[in-house]
Formats: structure tokens, sequence, C-alpha cells
């Protein structure tokens, strides 16, 4: 059956406004592109930042959307690894694979890609998305695979655990906390679990999504809306947090990091940030912390591939 001429899209009308609209379906623009139906897509918390107007390069009338699973309708004639009908999950990222950034595995800052989908060009929350550089941006799903559960594999769960466990270098007997109980924070609570942390700390302002955390291997858990977080983090540590991720993306979440951040720790910012936070270099220099952030590569899909299955 021909793809119709017209589909159904989320589209963003500026800070504050989203709208279902009724748009033209994409075409095939470049040999390397993909047309893909979409099965299952998600809201990222980035998303939210959108529509609060924190990434102004979101321009109005741009689908929104960054994460999918779907078949592929259509096919550029410079695809070589995919063809009609093949299920696929789409990474967040595109990557050309050629560039010196995809050389060093750096995909997020791919020179003819990186996280453009629902952000420099239109993304997944639609019937049809286009995909380019299909060849390095879609991934084949094994007959069988809980289609609900991989969507968590085209950004939530490689950004906890690449931008906020390895980036964080969480290490056998840490001590980690988790700044933000969303579904990043949550990935990080997960896949931080790889590398048998002693403690596993969630801080939120939502008891049912600490509940939550809790069943996900939580060993304790944090309300900053009710009690005074850095206190209650110190007190349960001699000198602080050996690695703490934020995973909420304001100033109020980066500062308990680097108030709790223990002398040779590691503060792994996930967190899009709309606004400038006040880095306490003062307090900071003499600990000997490392600060790391990034926007998610990708790279760890293989492992984080098995790792859901
Ligand atoms: N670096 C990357 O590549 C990357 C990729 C995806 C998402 N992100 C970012 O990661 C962050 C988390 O994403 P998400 O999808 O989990 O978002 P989300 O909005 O679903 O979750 C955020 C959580 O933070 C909690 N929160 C809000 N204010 C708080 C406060 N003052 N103190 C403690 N907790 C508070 C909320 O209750 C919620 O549980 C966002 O900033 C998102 O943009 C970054
Ligand atoms: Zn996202
Ligand atoms: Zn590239």
């Amino acid at each position: 059956m021909a793809m119709p001429e017209k589909m159904q899209a989320v589209v963003y009308g500026g800070p504050g406004v989203k709208s279902l609209k009724t748009v033209a379906t994409p075409k095939v623009l470049q040999p390397t592109d993909a047309i893909v139906k979409i099965v299952k897509t998600t809201i990222c918390g980035t998303d939210l930042h959108i529509l609060k107007g924190d990434v102004p390069a979101v321009t109005k009338e741009r689908i929104l959307g960054h994460e999918g699973v779907g078949i592929v309708e259509q096919v550029g004639s410079g695809v070589t690894r995919f063809k009609k009908g093949d299920r696929v999950l789409l990474s967040c990222v595109s990557a050309c694979g050629k560039c010196d950034y995809c050389k060093k595995q750096l995909y997020s800052h791919c020179e003819d890609g990186g996280w453009i989908l629902g952000h420099l060009i239109d993304g997944t929350q639609a019937e049809y998305v286009r995909t380019p550089h299909a060849d390095n941006s879609l991934y084949h799903i094994p007959d069988g695979t809980d289609e609900e559960a991989l969507v968590m594999l085209s950004d939530i769960l490689p950004t906890g655990f690449e931008i906020g466990v390895l980036y964080g270098a969480v290490q056998p007997g840490d001590t980690v906390a988790i700044i933000g109980a969303g579904p990043i924070g949550m990935a990080a609570l997960l896949t931080a679990q790889f590398f048998s942390p002693a403690r596993l700390i969630m801080v939120d302002v939502d008891d049912s999504r600490l509940a939550m955390a809790k069943t996900f291997g939580a060993t304790d858990t944090i309300n900053s809306a009710t009690q005074d977080a850095v206190a209650e983090l110190m007190a349960m540590t001699k000198d602080g947090i050996d690695v703490v991720m934020e995973a909420v993306g304001i100033a109020a979440t980066f500062d308990i990091c680097q108030n709790v951040v223990r002398p040779g720790g590691h503060i792994a910012n996930i967190g899009v940030h709309g606004t400038s936070v006040d880095l306490q270099l003062q307090e900071l220099w003499i600990k000997n912390i490392t600060l790391t952030t990034g926007l998610v590569n990708t790279n760890t899909h293989p492992f984080t591939h098995k790792s859901a299955q």
C-alpha cells in the first residue's frame, strides 16, 4: 500500500504550544534516507524542555520526538542494510559513520547528523518519519522482542548509561546518588547496577517515582520537596557521594550535586539546562572532582540492546 499524502503529527508551536496536526508525509530526500512508519514513540524530558522554551534551536512547526520503533516503508538508493518491511529501532542520534566525530563514536556530534530528529528536522511523534543516514542510525529488531520496552533504547537507556553511569565512572562499592527519578534517572539507576555500587540513593520531589525507584533497586530515597537533600545525603555518608548524577536539568538540582560530591568524586550532568548554573568553583577546586556533561551518543547500543533482551 502506498504511503498516504498526509499524516498526523505532534507539532511544536513555540513555548508552551503543541498540537496534533495534519501535515505532509515525509519523502526520501537523500539516497541514505529511509522513511519509517512509527509503531511506538515516547515523550522525553527533553521534549518537555523544548516546550518550556529551553531549546531555542527548535523552531515553530517542527514535528517533535526523537525516539521510536517502526517499520521501514521506503529506502533511498544508498541504503544497503534495510529494506521495506524491516522492523527497526530508531536511534535518537543520526550518524553518518564517516566524519571525524563518528570515527570517535561521538555520534552526537556527527557533522551531518547528531541529535537532529525532533530538534533540527522533523521527528518521530508522527505516523511517518524521515531518518537520515539510515544504515548507521537504525537497528534491526529481532523477532519476538517486546517493542514497548525496546523504545527505551532509542535514547532513555543509553543516556542514563552513557552520560550518567559511564561518564560518572561508577565503581564497585561506590555510593551513587541520582537527582531526578524520571525515565532517565531510572535508566541510570538500572544500569549503574552493572557495576555493583554499594548504595544507590534516588532524590526526587515525587513520592510515586521514588517508590518506583525502590522497585528498580534504589537502596534509599529522599524527597527533596519535604527534606533537605544535601543534609540528608551528607548525613548518610562519611564525607559525601562518590558519583552524583544530575537528571533533571535545573540549577537547583545541579546545586545539590556540587554540594554533596565527595573529594575525588564525579558529577555527571545528564539534564538539559535552559539557564545558567552557579558553579561553586571556590569550593570544588580543592576537591579533585571530575565534572562531565554530554549528549547521548548511543554508541553503547550493541550492549544496551543485549542487556534489554
Ligand atoms: N544528555 C542527554 O543526552 C539527554 C538525553 C535525554 C534526556 N536528557 C535530559 O535528562 C533530564 C531527565 O529526563 P527525563 O525524561 O527523565 O525527564 P522527566 O521530566 O520525566 O523527569 C524529571 C524528574 O525530575 C523530578 N524533579 C523535578 N524537579 C525536581 C527538583 N527540584 N528536585 C528533584 N527532582 C525534581 C521530576 O519529579 C521527575 O521525576 C531532562 O533534563 C532531559 O532533557 C538528557
Ligand atoms: Zn530524549
Ligand atoms: Zn558523522
